[in-house]
């Protein structure tokens, strides 16, 4: 098994499900409120943790605030055997936090305030750069500054090391950042936006993920939900079937599905494999509360595969 490095946002995540969203200048009484550690860096690393089964081979690269969220967040990740030697505790500022609304049928609305993550710079590049020797995969989001996680990029593609880049959220980047990426795996919304195509199925997000792949990136797979995934690569195009689960709440499904992606390329798995792995950890994330909570073991995640 090796590494793998998780460079991303940390947010307590503050849960209010509720039938429906307020509107302006309006009162709409929720159902229930909780707290959970999230953010989808944080989400990835605990993902990959509970699928490699490895402790200590997953290691969190971030930044928290000095207040108790942070503690919490870095406590819950020590507890899953993270190394979080590379977590870096800021004064004067915020942990990262999103409000996040799960209405009736799941769906989720997130509104995150980054705080601290907000102050990831050239420390943290530096970071992954020194904890690449035994890295097998780089996993990186967009919620932290896109300098710092382009500097990461550049230093895990300089090392050969596998680099997959989740683009969420949606964001304006530089021409050419994604460049040096192996695996792009974009969401229905977010290959739409990349691509300029409207993903609403598999053939659509056949087109997309192409028109992606065209630009250079080695593999793209584009997340469906409930449709499955469309896996785009050198001798590959093909559309993996979804797992059949009660959706709970749809929060941090992707950041399960690249948790386990990348928890499977670093075990040695290849693509097709290690992209099942994580389609079932999505589905098992949907199919319960929470976010880092939600992520499945790999003796879960195993039963389902062997279920199907
Ligand atoms: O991807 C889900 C995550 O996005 C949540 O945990 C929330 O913190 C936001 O960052």
């Amino acid at each position: 098994m090796k590494d793998v490095i998780v460079l991303g946002g940390l947010n307590m995540d503050l849960i209010v499900e509720t039938p429906r969203l307020a509107g302006p200048g309006e009162t709409a009484e929720g159902t229930r409120f909780y707290t959970t550690p999230g953010g989808k860096g944080g989400n990835q690393a605990v993902a990959a943790a509970r699928l490699a089964q490895s402790p200590g081979s997953v290691k969190m690269v971030g930044r928290i605030g000095d207040d108790g969220f942070g503690e919490e967040m870095a406590q819950f990740m020590r507890n899953e055997g993270i190394d979080t030697s590379f977590l870096r505790r800021t004064s004067g500022i915020a942990s990262g936090i999103a409000v996040i609304f799960i209405l009736g049928d799941g769906e989720n609305h997130v509104n995150p305030v980054y705080g601290a993550n907000g102050l990831c710079d050239e420390q943290q590049s530096d970071d992954v750069a020194g904890a690449l020797t035994n890295a097998g995969v780089l996993l990186c989001q967009q919620e932290i500054p896109l300098s710092a996680t382009r500097a990461a990029i550049d230093a895990a593609a300089k090392a050969g090391i596998l680099v997959i880049l989740d683009p969420a959220p949606v964001r304006a980047v530089p021409d050419g950042f994604y460049d040096p990426v192996t695996i792009l795996t974009p969401n229905q919304g977010e290959a739409s936006s990349l691509a300029g195509i409207d993903v609403v199925d598999a053939g659509t997000a056949k087109s997309a993920a192409r028109s992606i792949r065209d630009t250079g990136i080695e593999t793209v797979i584009v997340t469906l939900g409930d449709q499955g995934a469309w896996v785009e690569s050198d001798g590959v195009s093909e559309l993996l079937d979804p797992f059949d689960v009660n959706v709970v709440a749809t929060v941090a499904a992707g950041d399960a599905f690249n948790g386990g992606l990348g928890a499977g390329l670093a075990s040695g798995m290849d693509l097709l494999d290690a992209a099942r792995l994580g389609m079932a950890a999505g589905a098992i994330c949907v199919s319960r509360d929470g976010a880092q909570e939600a992520m499945p073991s790999r003796s879960e995640a195993e039963a389902l595969m062997a279920g199907r």
